[in-house]
């Protein structure tokens, strides 16, 4: 896949946030941040189709440690061991038992103002008769709590379990269990219902995120790495497909330096003043 699908002239690179450049004066630096954030509430004003990407970053806020990076949770935990399915074919018990405790901190948090940003621009792009269509690769359904109506999640969701037999889908917000789930039709072991390293993804909810990326004529990133394959495809197929691309992140991405637009910063400052 080319890391640079706009073939980006260096004066828009620079324009788009260039880490060789030594960091500005905190003054100017907020002055740049100001005008992009207007920019890119223009485009999305413009904007007749949108499709927002969202990561862990977006839930960072509320208090959801990301995968990567020093404080992420692949520094604490072998992704190997639980997020595999051989990982879960060695020992069901291990990798329940972290996600049941993983599903206890999520019963401590709520979502921040990003998610609720999100989820107002989902209802005034609706009222507008504009199209909206939120994709997220997180699993702790915290959009949902904030209102956004019916996220595409591509790596699934925490409170669902998926039978290894039959395949059954089942599960709500708040369940937590002893032991291990078996299924209630036909009483099989029951995994977590997240797309592990090594799985393809559900071809109905790839269809719809594939989708909207084609589709749209606006893509914003926002906190992601965009470091896990197929999920970040979507962000060079939008601007394939001739999408202005924006992206939200603390810091920079791969993406960082050929999206049209780029602001770096937290997603629960950045989103409400952009969605105002
Ligand atoms: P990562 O942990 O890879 O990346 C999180 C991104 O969020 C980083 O780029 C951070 O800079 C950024 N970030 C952190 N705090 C932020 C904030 N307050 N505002 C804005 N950005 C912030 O998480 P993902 O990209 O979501 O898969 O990872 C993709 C997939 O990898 C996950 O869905 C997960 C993992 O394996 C599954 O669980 C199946």
């Amino acid at each position: 896949m080319a890391t640079d699908p706009k073939g980006k002239s260096p004066a828009a690179k620079q324009a788009a946030g260039d880490a060789s450049q030594p960091p500005p004066e905190p003054q100017a630096r907020d002055a740049r941040r100001d005008e992009r954030i207007a920019r890119l509430r223009d485009s999305l004003a413009r904007a007749r189709r949108v499709c927002v990407l969202t990561g862990a970053g977006v839930s960072a806020e509320s208090g959801v440690p990301v995968y990567r990076g020093n404080e992420g949770l692949y520094q604490a935990f072998s992704a190997a061991d639980m997020a595999t399915p051989e990982g879960f074919a060695r020992n069901p018990e291990k990798v329940w038992a972290w996600y049941i405790d993983r599903r206890r901190q999520l019963l401590e948090v709520k979502p921040n103002p990003g998610h609720a940003a999100l989820a107002r621009l989902e209802q005034l792009m609706a009222a507008q008769g504009r199209a909206f269509r939120l994709v997220t690769q997180n699993i702790d359904g915290l959009h949902q709590a904030a209102g956004s109506r019916d996220p595409v999640e591509l790596h699934g969701n925490i409170w669902k379990t998926r039978c290894t037999e039959c395949g059954t889908v089942s599960g709500q917000y708040g369940e937590i269990f002893e032991g291990l789930p078996r299924c209630a039709r036909c009483k099989a072991l029951c995994r977590p219902h997240i797309v592990w390293f090594g799985e393809l993804l559900d071809p109905a909810v790839w269809q719809s995120a594939v989708r909207a990326a084609c589709e749209c004529d606006f893509l914003l990133s926002v906190g992601t790495s965009a470091a896990v394959q197929p999920a970040a495809g979507l962000i060079h197929m939008a601007a394939a497909n001739g999408a202005l691309v924006a992206e939200i992140n603390l810091e920079e991405t791969a993406n960082t330096r050929w999206v049209d637009l780029s602001l770096l910063g937290k997603s629960g400052e950045i989103l409400p003043r952009v969605v105002e």
